[in-house]
């Protein structure tokens, strides 16, 4: 076993103010809702006190974005693009900063936040800038919608708040965005960018709080758009309350994705692949791979690479540039894995997680391995949202593709093997939005992303992003 010094990265480099106000119409006003704080869940220490938006505070957010979409969406997409190429050289300018302060709100390892999480974010920005002015080639239309609402979970703070800003202002629409309650403070943080970045006042507004100010941002009767990323519950609730408004709407929801792995697939590629599957992020992804399907004549040397493997695995500060797994996000999703895990046990199926020294104070959950899972266990049909990986058998690529597909899901998937007519027979089979070949949780701004059935609908990313943002609807044959 190795042992590492410590790497922690500084935190110097991110200036946190004890107290946060809203961002509307350009500048930081003072929430009427019962402000909250928010806190760093691997120590539990307050990092700063939050205001939250009541419906009133929502409704002057709204009107700022209603009014400032007349000059923005009346500006030619060349000057738009100019705004979010200067929002993305300025978040790679800081992107330092960015992902410190997303690892201390948010948990995640500095290694994610630094490596995947703000590169992403700023291609997303460059991605959807570059679109600006070619909107007409998209085959969606030119008029953007109107005034976006928008909520957020807290996942991939940073990275939600750029799928669903960057395709809305590069179309012409404004946007009022509600941050998680557990981690605002990188959408505060990129408030004061837009600043920095001179965006117009009122073309981004973000509104804190929880789930009530959510519902005053959804329902509002002037906001002509609504996205959403959350879970599936209250995805539905949306899905009900904006029914019959003729409100557009885009709903990413849960996940409870397949990795298949067949016996010809090289083995030590995909025991990677099923790592970064489900231990990316602590299994905080709706599209992680969180029930492994193995062909049955490789299972056994399968898992015991996968074991050792884990076994590498470091659990702990998530500043520590060597740590691969971060803290669980709050007490109410560490309190929700460790109710899945317990019921797993209950149902009989195997619990193994390698040895590992969990700190003290935050909130931690051991990489965890489900053997003997059956399909009808809630460990195999429930999402767990953390680092709880349940294992499947299978023996035919049939039953194999059964088994991925038996879930109210439609999310994400993944298949490992060499042989190329065999990839392409199941990835047709697959009733998933995006199928991996070979790799896992790989992203692209390029690439649309989205689900069927209870994983929601709609797509973001890619030239596919931009329908959710404009209101001419494309001739069929060119979608
Ligand atoms: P959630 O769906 O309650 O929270 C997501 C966002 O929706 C937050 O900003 C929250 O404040 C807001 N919200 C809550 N109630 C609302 C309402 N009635 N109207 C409008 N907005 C509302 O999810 P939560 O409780 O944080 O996590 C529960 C489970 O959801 C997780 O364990 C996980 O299974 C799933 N989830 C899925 C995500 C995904 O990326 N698809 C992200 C986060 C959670
Ligand atoms: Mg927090």
């Amino acid at each position: 076993m190795f042992e590492y010094a410590p790497a922690p990265e500084s935190r110097d480099v991110v200036d946190i103010k004890p107290s946060y106000g809203l961002f509307v119409n350009g500048e930081f006003v003072d929430g009427s809702g019962t402000a909250f704080k928010t806190i760093n869940p691997a120590s539990e220490e307050k990092l700063a006190e939050i205001a939250a938006a009541s419906a009133a505070d929502v409704d002057l957010a709204v009107q700022a974005a209603r009014k400032a979409f007349t000059t923005w969406s009346a500006m030619p997409g060349a000057e738009r693009a100019k705004y979010l190429f200067r929002i993305a050289r300025i978040i790679q300018e800081r992107s330092r900063e960015l992902a410190v302060l997303e690892s201390l709100d948010n948990g995640k390892p500095i290694r994610e936040s630094r490596d995947v999480d703000l590169p992403l974010v700023a291609a997303h920005f460059f991605y959807y800038a570059g679109w600006a002015d070619k909107l007409e080639y998209a085959g969606y239309g030119t008029r953007p919608i109107g005034v976006a609402g928008q909520v957020i979970p807290w996942n991939f703070p940073l990275l939600m708040l750029a799928w669903k800003i960057a395709p809305a202002l590069a179309c012409g629409n404004t946007v009022v965005l509600k941050p998680a309650e557990t981690t605002p403070l990188t959408a505060l943080l990129f408030a004061e960018i837009c600043q920095q970045a001179d965006l117009p006042p009122g073309v981004v507004n973000i509104v804190t709080g929880a789930g009530e100010t959510g519902a005053a941002v959804v329902n509002h009767p002037d906001v002509d758009k609504v996205a959403f990323t959350g879970s599936t519950e209250v995805g539905r609730l949306i899905a009900r309350s904006v029914a019959g408004t003729g409100k557009k709407v885009t709903l990413e929801l849960g996940g409870k994705a397949a990795n298949i792995v067949y016996e010809d697939a090289a083995l030590d590629q995909a025991v990677e692949g099923i790592v970064n599957g489900i231990f990316f992020n602590q299994g905080h992804v709706c599209c992680a791979g969180s029930r492994l399907l193995v062909q049955e004549s490789i299972a056994a040397e399968l898992l015991d690479s996968l074991k050792r493997r884990l076994g590498t695995l470091r659990l702990g500060d998530p500043l520590d540039k060597n740590t691969d797994i971060g803290a669980i996000n709050s007490a109410a999703q560490l309190a929700k894995i460790r109710e899945l895990s317990d019921a797993g046990e209950q149902e009989g199926a195997e619990r193994w997680s390698p040895a590992c020294a969990i700190p003290d104070r935050g909130f931690w959950f051991p990489p965890t391995v489900f053997t003997g899972v059956a399909q009808s266990h809630r460990i195999a049909r429930e999402e767990i949202f953390g680092p709880v990986l349940s294992v499947l058998t299978f023996r035919t690529p049939g039953e194999a593709v059964e088994k991925a597909n038996n879930t109210p899901f439609g999310l994400s998937a993944g298949v490992w093997t060499e042989k190329a007519s065999l990839m392409l027979w199941t990835a047709d089979r697959l009733r998933a939005g995006v199928v991996w070949s070979n790799t896992f949780n790989r992203f692209d701004p390029a690439s649309p992303f989205g689900g069927y059935k209870e994983s929601g609908y709609g797509r973001e990313g890619g030239r596919h992003g931009l329908e959710a943002y404009l209101a001419g609807s494309a001739p069929r044959e060119s979608r």
